[in-house]
């Protein structure tokens, strides 16, 4: 055995974000997002669940905060509801959605927990939805009010804020392929919200800096490592269309200031929204990358896809494969792919691993919850994050994903990713073993191998 040992001023944390954990959707003023309004609409939501209630978080923040400390986390990565503040998106601020975020900054502050915020993680209001959303370039902007008022308001006690979580996801998933909010398969939108989307986090930085200068800033992509399906060439250059579209589009502009070569070459019929001065606004120094990361992704050529001609693979199964209760491989070199990237390819930025963690159903036994799979999976994804920082990468703290059990997307809350189990009628809350191990891990600043 070996001992496997992090620095001492490593972040230790989890996340959550407000979609999926605070319920209370209409709760003293608060307007409705494109989730509400998307998981209202019968068949988006495959337990036909949505986050009305949720985990309630809202009311229960407290007693988190209390689970939190008790597992000795040093940091909370949470979001903003952006139409608990902006009902309508913009305009005045609703007074009592502050009063919670900042109720709840003091109360994190109090327990000794960095409280670490992202700003968007998904939940646009719909009243800029129906102004057309990420799709038109005024929403760059409303995203940047947005960013200041929170760091107008919180900025004196927080330090930590990251603007987007997974541009990428959120993108394709919402607009190109219609499985999340706001629900649309339209090629020619997705095209425009891309860009839109990385100018969103530009106008964003400039908010907070405009406002902070004692804060860490960043963002958080997905940036997961992406294998061909087999080795024929064809396989080979689906690889670097898919990685094109879904990693280098966002990560490129916003860390190096261009857009890829290749793909613009590829999209060059789409007329793209670029105007002069946007990538300048886009690129700016940030303090740290926010990166999650859970598995690997696997591309294939597929000629009926037109432009791209390619596909991510994603029933594809390697033959002795683990595979979590949601079907992504357990494949902890991943993380240490993506890390290695980071560094090799995007100026050896600071990462803090902003979310890490897998869905596993384990019952709850008379008060025990024996979730051993999710302790060997966070064991031998933080070995290869223990990896990479022996090789030089700058990992400064790591998040599971997640706190709570929580609404999971589209899958509703089949999918339970928590530390902590929750009973979603009577909202009781259970720390599961995976959750006593983390706060072992962060006691003693490691764990034996
Ligand atoms: C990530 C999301 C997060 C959660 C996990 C499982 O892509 O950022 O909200 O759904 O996946």
């Amino acid at each position: 055995m070996t001992r496997v040992n992090f620095p001492d001023d490593f972040l230790w944390g989890a996340a959550t974000s407000a979609y999926q954990v605070e319920g209370a959707y209409k709760a003293a003023g608060k307007g409705e997002s494109i989730w509400d309004r998307f998981s209202s609409i019968p068949g988006h939501i495959k337990d036909g669940s949505s986050g009305k209630v949720a985990c309630d978080h809202y009311h229960h923040f407290r007693e988190d905060i209390s689970l939190m400390r008790s597992l000795r986390l040093g940091a909370y990565r949470f979001s903003i509801s952006w139409p608990r503040i902006f009902p309508q998106g913009r305009g005045i601020p609703n007074q009592p959605g502050l009063d919670f975020y900042s109720s709840l900054v003091d109360e994190l502050l109090q327990a000794g927990i960095r409280p670490c915020i992202t700003l968007y993680h998904w939940d646009l209001p719909q009243a800029l939805q129906d102004r057309g959303g990420f799709s038109v370039r005024d929403c760059a902007g409303w995203f940047g009010d947005f960013a200041n008022t929170m760091v107008r308001r919180l900025g004196d006690r927080v330090t930590f804020w990251a603007t987007l979580n997974e541009p990428q996801i959120f993108g394709i998933l919402g607009y190109l392929v219609g499985k999340h909010a706001p629900g649309m398969s339209d090629p020619a939108r997705y095209f425009k919200a891309c860009h839109f989307i990385n100018l969103a986090h530009g106008v964003g930085v400039a908010a907070i800096r405009a406002e902070t200068s004692r804060a860490e800033v960043g963002t958080v992509l997905q940036f997961p490592p992406i294998h061909p399906r087999s080795d024929s060439q064809q396989d080979q250059r689906a690889v670097t269309v898919m990685d094109g579209l879904m990693n280098r589009w966002y990560a490129d502009p916003v860390l190096l200031g261009s857009y890829p070569e290749d793909m613009l070459e590829l999209f060059s019929e789409l007329g793209l929204p670029i105007r002069e001065g946007d990538l300048e606004l886009i690129h700016q120094p940030l303090d740290f990358v926010g990166l999650n990361v859970y598995s690997r992704f696997f591309a294939r050529h597929d000629s009926r896809v037109p432009l791209l001609g390619a596909m991510l693979d994603e029933r594809h199964c390697t033959p002795g494969g683990d595979y979590t209760d949601y079907g992504w491989e357990v494949y902890p070199e991943a993380i240490f792919e993506s890390l290695l990237r980071l560094k090799r390819d995007y100026g050896d930025p600071a990462v803090y691993v902003t979310e890490n963690g897998a869905a596993y159903d384990d019952p709850l036994v008379e008060g025990i919850v024996d979730d051993r799979r999710r302790i060997d999976y966070l064991r031998a994804y933080l070995l290869q994050v223990h990896r990479a920082m022996q090789q030089g990468v700058k990992v400064k703290g790591y998040f599971v994903w997640s706190l709570l059990d929580n609404f999971e997307w589209h899958e509703g809350y089949r999918m339970r990713f928590g530390l902590v189990h929750v009973d979603f009628e009577s909202l009781r809350r259970t720390v599961k073993q995976s959750g006593f191990f983390y706060k072992r891990l962060i006691e003693s600043g490691g764990f034996e191998n």
